[in-house]
């Protein structure tokens, strides 16, 4: 099957993202939305990388070992630059298109700094962090006026 038809629920099952048929179906809302940006050459960036930190009661400094929406995500979008952000540390995942930035979303000035580190003008951004209002908040604040 050629990437193009590849369906993003199928892809966050396949990787296991809570996105996906197994728990919330976002997959096929952003399906919808985001099809016409697949063959594009984007920036896109998603907060939130692994379930089970600190919005479980789990210690930020973790050990992680997976990151499945950021590989959906790469699959999803096979010319896109992905940038991930999260206040557990990722940054042994390495390839050629993922970019990770350490970011602990209840600080503002951690939050200005993400942002800094942009290393292009954002097309989408998802905050699939800790879903605390106060941190979107500040994502809205310091990341989404970034947007295209
Ligand atoms: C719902 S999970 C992400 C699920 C993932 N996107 C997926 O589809 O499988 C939430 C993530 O938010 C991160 N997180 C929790 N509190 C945070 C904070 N204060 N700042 C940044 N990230 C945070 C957690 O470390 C965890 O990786």
């Amino acid at each position: 099957m050629s990437s193009n038809k590849i369906n993003l629920t199928e892809l966050a099952d396949r990787y296991g993202s809570d996105k996906g048929s197994t728990k919330h179906r976002y997959t096929e809302l952003y399906h919808m939305l985001f099809h016409p940006f697949r063959g594009r050459k984007i920036n896109f960036v998603e907060m939130g990388l692994l379930i089970g930190g600190p919005e479980h009661g789990i210690d930020k400094d973790r050990v992680t070992d997976d990151l499945p929406s950021i590989r959906m995500w790469l699959e999803y979008f096979p010319k896109a630059n992905i940038i991930g952000m999260d206040v557990s540390d990722f940054s042994w995942f390495k390839h050629e298109r993922f970019m990770f930035h350490r970011v602990d979303m209840d600080s503002l000035d951690e939050m200005k700094n993400a942002a800094a580190s942009l290393p292009a003008v954002p097309d989408i951004i998802l905050d699939d962090a800790s879903h605390a209002s106060h941190h979107q908040q500040n994502g809205f604040l310091e990341l989404f006026p970034k947007l295209a």
